[in-house]
């Protein structure tokens, strides 16, 4: 029987950086480093490491993309906003991935996926721009057929999906099933377009194995709960029990 490949772990350093500048707002120094954390995470066997660069720099701070670039091995994945501020970094910064967000400066964390059916034109352009760079680039959009649609059109390379719906119902069995079949569905419809899929938002140790049932998975970006356990197992521990549940992916 042939291996399904593995499912990768890219981790979201950005509330490593929250901490930091919990206490070192403004300073060009602080702890704890986001970009050592980017180093324990790929020492524990992350595939990749992913940080949002806000536009009102709220935890990721502009040092600390151009020191991760420096620094990550493996893949570094630079989640941002499509204005022209933050996609001329990236064309500087080169990361090896732009995954686009929506930003609202009021929201704590991305909460919606992007309008990519609205904004064909200017994230098509940029896709553009950004590949001609030799940059990949994802969109982060909810697992909705008219999205996922627009983002083939778009030209990117892969999508995102959005799993906070599932998160957030995850307690509830009838909203969780219909969430799962959403992405599932959603996931089918990319990979049937030939977009790769990665998904991510509010993932965690418990609620992971109810997304085995979503095919054609290639990478999953988890932040918030990994930083979390961490405080209590340490990163490194942190990373590799997120690993070994992913193991029981099914592919
Ligand atoms: N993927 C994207 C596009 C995100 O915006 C976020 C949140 O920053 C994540 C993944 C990670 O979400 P969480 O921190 O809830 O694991």
């Amino acid at each position: 029987m042939p291996l399904s490949p593995v499912l990768k772990l890219g981790v979201n350093i950005d509330h490593v950086a929250t901490v930091r500048e919990a206490r070192y707002r403004g300073r060009p120094f602080g702890e704890p480093d986001p970009v050592e954390a980017a180093r324990v995470c790929e020492a524990a066997g992350a595939h990749g490491i992913t940080c949002h660069l806000r536009e009102d720099r709220r935890h990721i701070v502009d040092r600390d993309v151009w020191r991760l670039r420096e620094v990550v091995r493996t893949r570094l994945n630079l989640e941002m906003a499509n204005t022209p501020e933050i996609v001329d970094i990236a064309l500087r910064v080169r990361p090896d991935i732009v995954c686009l967000v929506p930003e609202r400066r009021q929201e704590i964390t991305t909460e919606g996926g992007l309008d990519v059916a609205g904004q064909e034109v200017a994230l098509t352009e940029t896709r553009r721009r950004l590949n001609a760079a030799g940059i990949a680039v994802s969109l982060f959009i909810a697992p909705d057929p008219a999205q996922v649609a627009a983002a083939a059109r778009v030209g990117s390379q892969f999508v995102e999906l959005h799993t906070g719906g599932f998160a957030e119902h995850f307690a509830d069995p009838a909203a969780r099933a219909r969430e799962v079949e959403r992405l599932a569905a959603a996931a089918r419809q990319a990979h049937e377009l030939g977009l790769r899929v990665n998904a991510g938002h509010g993932l965690n140790y418990v609620n992971l194995p109810a997304l085995w049932a979503v095919p054609h998975l290639v990478e999953l970006n988890i932040g918030h709960s990994i930083v979390s356990r961490a405080v209590f197992t340490g990163l490194e521990q942190a990373v590799r029990d997120m690993l070994a549940l992913m193991a029981g992916y099914p592919g």
